[in-house]
């Protein structure tokens, strides 16, 4: 069968991107990485797509005078690359209404937190700080609003005694190496469709959840 063709948006350390490019190597996975796009010259996840052979390409956002002309450059090359979903991860660009409509359905995200808790920056900080007792992460359809949309996968951590931001981070980001590959598998096995603003995953209402153990 044919490999979903992905595409993977970064910024930054790319950790998310690697975790995806692992799980596309394995023998049968249904989708695979047709282009890495940073928009940054100095992203280190720059480094994991070339050790991988993936092709990538730089959009330095600060070339285009406008969010939309930078997007028009983004979208070109996602289409040029035959992109039939595209992935964020760790992608600190806004997007504009109009883009997140153009890719509806095959834009999805993922986010630090167990979402609607925590949209935004500081996610681990403002979890410790409302005392929650589970942390986690959110892989989403995204809609136009800042971290929203159609929840597909989420993974939940407990919050420990002696946490801090970093040890959070750190259990938080181990679990979204797991929910990411996972949301990209059930949606290249047709599996996740798009009902409203609901996610069905197998027929069900999303999103699917991984507890702790990774179950
Ligand atoms: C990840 O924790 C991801 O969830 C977060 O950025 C980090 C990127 O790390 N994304 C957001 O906060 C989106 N709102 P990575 O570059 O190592 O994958």
């Amino acid at each position: 069968m044919a490999r979903l063709k992905t595409a993977v948006l970064f910024s930054g350390r790319g950790s998310n991107l690697q975790a995806l490019i692992a799980a596309c190597a394995a023998p049968g996975f249904p989708a695979e990485i047709v282009l890495a796009v940073s928009n940054r010259p100095d992203a280190a996840g720059l480094d994991h797509a070339a050790q991988a052979g993936i092709p990538s390409q730089i959009v330095p956002h600060r070339d285009f005078k406008t969010r939309e002309e930078f997007e028009v450059a983004l979208d070109k090359i996602l289409r040029a690359a035959g992109a039939e979903l595209v992935c964020l991860a760790g992608f600190m660009r806004v997007l504009t209404s109009g883009f997140v409509e153009a890719w509806r359905g095959k834009l999805i995200n993922i986010h630090p937190s167990l979402l609607p808790d925590f949209p935004g920056l500081d996610t681990h900080r403002r979890a410790l700080e409302a005392h929650k007792s589970r942390a986690g992460c959110s892989v989403h359809f995204v809609a136009p609003e800042v971290d929203a949309g159609p929840l597909i996968v989420q993974a939940a951590v407990p919050v420990l005694p002696g946490d801090d931001e970093h040890k959070l981070a750190a259990r938080v980001l181990a679990a979204e190496h797991r929910a990411y590959p996972l949301a990209l598998k059930l949606i290249a096995e047709g599996r996740v469709k798009l009902a409203g603003n609901r996610a069905e995953i197998d027929g069900k209402p999303g999103p699917l959840l991984l507890d702790p153990a990774g179950s």
